[in-house]
């Protein structure tokens, strides 16, 4: 019901912007300025309209310690991480302000295509599929892929085909699900946060969760009782990026400069090291 609305809405602004209300005919160079902004925004805020608009939205989905995680430290949620920290630097870049916007993993590429966010940066791998979709970055970080089980039984799974007829957890939307559904079908399972793969893990609803090690190891070292199982031939992620909006190269571009800066200084490995810590202090407490 609200789409058809909304679809109506659409179409009669179209109806305005083509052929004016009737009245306004005195003013088609208005309407052709409008028009122009329209195609525009099909391709996501340029750099100016960013700076006009005084900050970047970036959408994570903060349930992925150290790139990104909702921290209590200080009694206020705060929004922190490896991803948060270059969002930042690409904000400071553009002398504007960043927003964080946190949404299901699952949902992020939907945002960015709909231009709910500017960017996307949440540990995704710019991968084939996704770049039918969305462009992306320089590549700013590369991991392994691993399987968390419970600790005892972490020395049953020596290959991926131990994992026939398990039950292995997931995120929504992530190449693990994808992998995972190629790979085990209905007995892969998806979920939209990672901490609740891990109480499913706990409760033994499932066997095994396939992750990217980084937040992995992170998890292991927050919950009790869990372990990474040692390598099974999984494959490597090839590559974490900042998505943005299709055509828009000129943020693509402005963005790709900020991660070959920081790359250079070590700045993004010293992050990861930084984040580790304040996420393994946090599981301390
Ligand atoms: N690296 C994986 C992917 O690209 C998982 C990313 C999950 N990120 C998150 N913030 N939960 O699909």
């Amino acid at each position: 019901m609200m789409k058809k609305i909304f679809n109506i809405a659409i179409i009669l602004m179209a109806a305005t912007l083509l052929f004016g209300c009737g009245k306004k005919e005195e003013a088609p160079a208005e309407e052709a300025k409008e028009a122009v902004k329209v195609e525009v925004t099909a391709t996501g805020p340029t750099i100016d309209a960013i700076k006009e608009k005084g900050k970047i939205v970036m959408g994570t989905s903060a349930d992925f310690p150290p790139m990104e995680w909702i921290s209590f430290q200080n009694g206020k949620e705060e929004f922190v991480g490896v991803d948060i920290a270059l969002g930042k630097a690409i904000a400071d870049s553009l002398g504007v302000e960043l927003e964080v916007k946190n949404m299901a993993f699952e949902g992020l590429i939907g945002s960015l295509k709909a231009g709910d966010v500017d960017m996307v940066i949440a540990g995704m791998q710019a991968d084939a599929d996704r770049k039918e979709q969305v462009d992306f970055s320089e590549p700013y970080f590369s991991g392994d892929q691993v399987i968390v089980t419970l600790e005892e039984n972490k020395d049953k799974y020596k290959t991926v085909d131990d994992l026939n007829g398990k039950i292995v957890g997931t995120q929504l939307g992530t190449i693990q699900q994808k992998y995972g559904l190629e790979k085990f079908g209905d007995n892969c399972k998806g979920f939209d946060l990672n901490n609740v793969i891990i109480e499913q893990l706990k409760n033994k609803s499932i066997d095994a969760a396939l992750l990217s090690e980084l937040p992995a190891k992170q998890f292991v070292n927050i919950a009790d009782g869990l372990a990474i199982v040692g390598d099974i031939g999984l494959p490597k992620e090839d590559g974490n990026a900042v998505a943005v909006k299709k055509g828009n190269d000129d943020l693509t571009q402005a963005i790709s400069e900020v991660v070959k800066g920081l790359k250079d200084s070590n700045q993004i490995d010293k992050w990861i090291d930084e984040y580790i810590e304040l996420s393994n202090k946090e599981a301390a407490k």
